[in-house]
């Protein structure tokens, strides 16, 4: 008789975005008439840009071509790209990145749940709290997380760093010493960012205790803090001790087209044994790299028109960011975030606790938002808001709030 894996089975309740989902669907379901404005999941909603429109048309024909045709992608992913993104989203940031260091996928998602595959299962992970959830997931499912409290919400072999409030939504360096430490900067959910002589501290503290960084930086292209760092890699010394995640989906409205890349230094080892390499092979056993139209589309985001077309979407959002705080803050809300990312994290109001709020506010103004505490202990009776709306979605959803009664 066949076994599953158990370790599936640990994980507790539904996904938080699901249960979101069904909870709107009842509320609609009884309220037909409900102009209901979604603010929750962190899908972008503007089209793609002109310049990667072209782009896929212009793979789309040459795939209709014997001359012009591709198959298989390369392993790594196609040069044009990755020498695009070397130069670029690297040297350009004084970051020594090569080319043969960056690995093209379909997204950050898949990268950063794979990415434990090639470490012990004896390693122990730090994890801020709250978190992007797939971080502890992904290690539950590989059975690296230890026993459940339902008590608490943690897992007694995660090693949690708290993000509040009192230490602006940074974590502090654990007292318990762990093997891998997922960071994300700018972050989801808190919206908060990190100056780089912080980042610096954590590069050096990994080098010091011989940690790996898995450094998720999704949400590069919203910073708008000329001290915040872009990339690790701009601090001294990440090679030895740093993986990057990086994502199309954010800066450019790729969430429904799919790339992002993974960036591992030659130089990060564990003895001999090069992670690039692991990497490499796994990479290589079970993907089969990116459709080229996509990365022809990929490779559009870096040419000027490109560049010049997602500032203006970028800022877009940001502007709806822009409103959200100030919307809230001149309500009388808590509320941070929102400046060098797309994403405002509030405190709810009147001592509720996040679901409360969520209940509150789907009732009262038809908005949807994601609870804090979907996302850690930590991030209980707080709440976030995403950018990623319509301008007239976002400010129809504010002054909605700024009129309810508490
Ligand atoms: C922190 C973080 N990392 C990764 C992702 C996923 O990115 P992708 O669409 O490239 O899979 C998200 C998406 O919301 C995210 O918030």
């Amino acid at each position: 008789m066949f076994k599953v894996n158990d370790n599936y089975l640990k994980l507790p309740g539904s996904y938080l975005f699901s249960t979101i989902g069904k909870k709107v669907s009842a509320y609609s379901a009884a309220h037909p008439e409900a102009k209901i404005i979604r603010l929750g999941i962190g899908d972008v909603t503007q089209p793609l840009a002109p310049a990667i429109i072209e782009a896929l048309h212009s793979a789309v024909d040459e795939m209709g071509k014997a001359e012009t045709f591709h198959g298989y992608a390369p392993d790594l992913g196609y040069e044009f790209l990755r020498n695009a993104i070397a130069e670029q989203d690297y040297k350009a940031r004084g970051c020594e990145i090569s080319a043969d260091e960056i690995f093209v996928s379909d997204g950050a998602k898949c990268d950063c749940g794979n990415i434990q595959e090639i470490f012990s299962l004896d390693n122990r992970i730090a994890v801020c709290d709250p978190v992007y959830p797939v971080y502890v997931d992904s290690n539950v499912m590989a059975g690296r997380t230890g026993t459940y409290d339902s008590g608490t919400e943690t897992w007694s072999d995660v090693i949690y760093m708290p993000c509040t409030a009192d230490n602006g939504f940074a974590p502090e360096l654990p007292s318990k010493t762990p093997d891998l430490i997922y960071l994300c900067f700018p972050n989801n959910p808190t919206g908060a960012a990190i100056g780089k002589a912080q980042l610096q501290e954590w590069v050096d503290y990994a080098n010091k205790v011989g940690a790996v960084i898995l450094y998720d930086a999704a949400y590069e292209a919203y910073i708008s803090e000329p001290d915040v760092p872009h990339s690790i890699y701009e601090c001294e010394g990440a090679r030895t001790c740093a993986i990057e995640f990086r994502s199309f989906s954010k800066n450019a409205g790729f969430t429904g087209v799919r790339l992002g890349f993974t960036v591992i230094p030659k130089e990060l080892k564990a003895g001999d044994v090069s992670l690039h390499a692991l990497w490499a092979r796994r990479h290589g056993t079970k993907y089969n790299g990116a459709p080229y139209i996509v990365q022809k589309a990929g490779a559009a985001v870096y040419t000027e028109a490109g560049r010049e077309q997602l500032k203006k979407q970028v800022a877009y959002y940001m502007n709806n960011a822009r409103y959200i705080y100030e919307g809230l803050k001149e309500a009388g809300y808590t509320v941070s975030g929102g400046v060098n990312a797309p994403y405002i994290w509030l405190k709810a109001p009147n001592g509720m606790t996040s679901w409360e709020f969520f209940d509150y506010l789907l009732e009262k103004v038809n908005v949807v938002g994601t609870p804090g505490s979907g996302f850690g202990p930590s991030g209980e009776t707080y709440f976030r808001l995403t950018a990623f709306g319509t301008y007239e979605n976002t400010v129809e959803a504010v002054d909605r709030i700024k009129n309810m009664k508490l």
